[in-house]
């Protein structure tokens, strides 16, 4: 039975994970981490404020909290040499350096999208991107209207394997106002918070008299929340690193 802590267990995506794990048989939910756990009624578990004033034993915590709390998160994971599986968005560079950093001394699972449909997405926007270099990419994503941060985590992962796979797109242009036309090597990005979308992201490959479009829609936050146990199953045992969902899905 893997024991495993939840960071920002009374948010959205915090709730629909430990509802996943109490009917889990090979997992358990031995604490959760909020910041106002004692308005928290509906969770039957000890909630600390932060991960370092948890009592309970755990395998691997998991993180769906703020970018905010990042700091408190890696100081409580490495005092309890503790693996984390990290799945929060909107870090600033500072914050993905002390992630990294980190990583030297416990094993770090980081992905802004744990959903296995957009890690195959991921690999066929590489593809597409290697071999349509003269083709205009544009990222379009659409959240719900309480996502805090825009664009999201993992329109900006797709952005970067763009920019990976095909350096001449070198400039991420987010939205688009005014009168100046489009630049060859921008990578457009565009947000839209609206709703309850869960989440959606549309990478255009536009050429002359073709286009291509590759597409993925999340109908339900379980996708996240199973692949962030599955992220956990594969860290438990793993050695210092930071691993992310290619290593998951075996380098594919
Ligand atoms: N990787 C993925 O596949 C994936 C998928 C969906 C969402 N996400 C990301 O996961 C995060 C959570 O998403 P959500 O939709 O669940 O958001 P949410 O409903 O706003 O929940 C966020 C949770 O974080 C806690 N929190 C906020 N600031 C904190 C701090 N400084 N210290 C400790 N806890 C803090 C909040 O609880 P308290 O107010 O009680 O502290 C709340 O429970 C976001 O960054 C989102 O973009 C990732």
């Amino acid at each position: 039975m893997q024991k495993i802590i939840i960071q920002g267990i009374k948010g959205k995506m915090g709730s629909v994970l430990f509802k996943l794990l109490e009917d889990s048989e090979e997992h358990e939910v031995v604490a959760g981490v909020s910041r106002n756990y004692n308005k928290n009624k509906e969770v039957t578990i000890p909630v600390y404020h932060s991960l370092n004033e948890v009592k309970e034993h755990a395998d691997v915590c998991i993180d769906f909290s703020n970018h905010s709390a990042v700091n408190s998160l890696l100081k409580g994971a490495v005092e309890k040499q503790m693996p984390l599986v990290i799945c929060t968005t909107g870090f600033s560079d500072e914050e993905l350096g002390c992630i990294k950093k980190a990583s030297a001394i416990i094993p770090v699972f980081q992905s802004y999208n744990t959903s296995i449909g957009v890690a195959v997405t991921n690999a066929l926007v590489a593809k597409a991107a290697k071999i349509l270099k003269n083709f205009d990419a544009e990222i379009i994503e659409a959240h719900h209207n309480q996502k805090q941060d825009s664009p999201s985590g993992t329109a900006l992962m797709l952005a970067n394997t763009i920019r990976e796979n095909s350096p001449e797109r070198d400039i991420l242009k987010y939205g688009r106002h005014g009168h100046d036309k489009r630049n060859k090597d921008e990578i457009g990005i565009h947000s839209i918070r609206a709703g309850s979308i869960v989440g959606e992201h549309s990478i255009l490959f536009a050429g002359e008299g073709e286009v291509l479009e590759i597409k993925h829609t999340a109908q339900s936050r379980d996708i996240f929340a199973r692949g962030a146990i599955a992220a956990a199953d594969f860290i438990v045992n793993k050695a210092s690193g930071f691993y992310g969902m290619k290593d998951l899905m075996g380098g594919a």
